[in-house]
């Protein structure tokens, strides 16, 4: 009998893992190690759901100026530095995530498992909160999506 109870339960096992591979990020079959999907993970902050509709020259420019006012100390546009390079980031995550990390990184580098995962590439040196607004942080982004 308890062959079968063995028998059983690896089979149990096997339909679980296929399972958690194919829903990423539903963390309902009690699996704990699911791969987070880049592309839709929105962080962890105030901003659930922005649209980012079509390019601002203007807001980028005005981005620009406060990237290189806050941001520059750690990172270059398109090389990484003491941080990523922005180049490309909306490839990479969502436009909510980018502005969540802007706006909330102490939070972010503690929780997020995405912004885990660069705080240990990056040295373990920790991004600071810049204190921008909601909308500096709207305009940075602009300016990466010109990158
Ligand atoms: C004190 C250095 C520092 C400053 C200043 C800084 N950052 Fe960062 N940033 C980092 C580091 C380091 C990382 C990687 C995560 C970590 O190690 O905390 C990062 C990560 C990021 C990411 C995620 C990049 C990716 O590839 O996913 C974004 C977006 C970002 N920073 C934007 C900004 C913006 C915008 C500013 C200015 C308002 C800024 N950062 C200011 C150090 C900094």
């Amino acid at each position: 009998m308890s062959y079968f109870t063995i028998a059983g339960s690896m089979i149990l096992l096997v339909t679980l893992g296929a399972c958690g591979s194919g829903s990423s990020g539903s963390g309902s079959s009690g699996i704990k190690e699911i791969a987070v999907d880049p592309m839709k993970n929105r962080g962890i902050g105030p901003v659930d759901s922005i649209t980012l509709g079509t390019f601002s020259p203007e807001m980028a420019e005005a981005g620009k100026a406060i990237y290189e006012e806050k941001c520059t100390a750690c990172h270059k546009p398109t090389e990484n530095y003491l941080g990523p390079a922005p180049k490309g980031i909306l490839e990479r995550r969502t436009p909510e995530w980018v502005m969540n990390m802007i706006l909330n990184p102490t939070e972010m580098i503690k929780n997020d498992p995405i912004a885990k995962a660069l705080l240990a590439e990056f040295n373990n040196y920790p991004m600071t909160n810049q204190n921008l607004t909601e909308e500096e942080a709207r305009m940075v982004l602009e300016y990466f999506r010109s990158l």
